[in-house]
């Protein structure tokens, strides 16, 4: 083990080789296999997991250390926990039979992959990896569309792909690593359309970073349509990422199957102390907004000191900015790590790509000043 005033070279050289297996992965949005235990006490600016730098909740942080009395006991056993799902089903208007509590979204997402696994799935190229890699790791078909120039779903390519072997369709909206949208009425109707034959799932991770008219969920739709399933998570707006916990959303019919088939066995695996977090982050509106408007400032902030440097980003729906590297020589990721700068970046068909995070005011500011100073493109 590493003394400590070795550590940070110790991590930094672990880091490297954990990034360079990261990058031969087909898309930097999966976090499989990156060694990330560190953090600003080594030094480091993360903005690498899209992560929400704000933290958790002072309400869901009084109602975690309130539930250490409870510690001891398995979470159905508590009486206070026993409404949580009644309390997601009221706040997204839907039955409780229409929500799955899960370890977090890539809980969900894993497993779908796993239970859609008979016949192919239809994605787009890049998109958040989860779901297609655990579909490719157990042999499903993956056909991947790419995004339009704009880097923007294709959805009449998509609605051409589904043939009578699809069994799931999935799409990240808001998308990860683009961080576009896709307009919810357009979207609407591709779910009805995609859905006559095979099963849609729409990944919400970032959908609380929109404002109206662009932040309207797909859940509605789960009331009368078996083959829609949405996917949300507490880790983004909510800053629960360490905690774990997410939902499914869907027709009861659907979620009993799901169900039967693994998911009574994944509801375990949510602790009694994330469930109480989450409970109260969803009675804290005031922290989601104070999130939302402080992403948002750095996000502009960020995008147009990029945008100074030449550097033309995404126009940017969440937390998280994609931006071409042009001809940037080397590994980006790799170079800004030595500068103690977490991101991602990757080799596609068109060009080199890198995707950062929206941290801090502050970050940005250190990330902006790191950038101009050794820019290379
Ligand atoms: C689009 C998308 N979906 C799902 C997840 C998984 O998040 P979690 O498992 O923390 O809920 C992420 C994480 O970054 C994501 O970007």
């Amino acid at each position: 083990m590493p003394t400590q005033t070795n550590r940070r070279d110790w991590l930094k050289q672990n880091s490297l080789a954990a990034l360079a297996l990261g990058f031969a992965l087909p898309s930097m949005a999966n976090e499989e296999g990156l060694l990330r235990s560190f953090g600003a006490a080594e030094g480091f600016i993360n903005l690498g997991s899209n992560e929400n730098p704000y933290g958790i909740s002072p309400k869901a942080k009084e109602a975690l250390l309130g539930m250490l009395t409870e510690a001891h006991r398995y979470q159905f056993n508590v009486a206070s926990l026993q409404g949580f799902t009644k309390q997601l089903s009221s706040y997204y208007q839907v039955g409780a039979d229409q929500v799955l509590i899960t370890a977090g979204s890539g809980d969900s997402l894993q497993m779908l992959a796993r239970h859609f696994s008979k016949g192919n799935l239809v994605t787009a190229a890049p998109t958040f990896a989860t779901l297609p890699n655990t579909a490719k790791k157990i042999g499903t078909k993956v056909i991947e569309i790419p995004l339009t120039v704009d880097k923007i779903h294709d959805l009449p390519a998509m609605l051409r792909a589904i043939n009578s072997e699809t069994q799931l369709v999935y799409i990240c909206n808001p998308a990860n690593p683009s961080s576009t949208i896709i307009p919810p009425g357009v979207l609407e109707n591709f779910c009805i359309e995609a859905s006559k034959k095979a099963m849609v799932v729409i990944d919400e991770a970032y959908i609380d970073f929109l404002n109206t008219p662009d932040n309207r969920s797909m859940i509605g739709l789960t009331h009368q349509n078996p083959n829609i399933i949405v996917v949300r998570t507490f880790s983004k707006i909510h800053a629960m990422a360490g905690l774990r916990v997410g939902f499914i959303a869907g027709h009861p019919t659907t979620i009993n199957l799901l169900d039967e088939n693994y998911f009574r066995n994944s509801q375990i695996t949510v602790s009694n102390l994330t469930m109480a977090a989450a409970a109260a982050s969803m009675k804290d509106e005031a922290h989601r907004e104070s999130c939302k408007q402080k992403n948002a400032a750095a996000r502009q902030y960020t995008f147009t000191a990029l945008k100074e440097m030449n550097i033309k980003c995404i126009p940017s729906y969440t937390n998280f900015l994609f931006f071409p590297l042009g001809k940037y020589p080397g590994d980006f990721a790799q170079d800004m790590f030595k500068k103690n700068v977490i991101l991602r970046s990757n080799n596609y068909a068109d060009g080199k790509w890198a995707r950062v995070s929206v941290g801090t005011m502050d970050e940005m500011k250190q990330f902006i000043g790191i950038m101009k100073a050794d820019w290379k493109a």
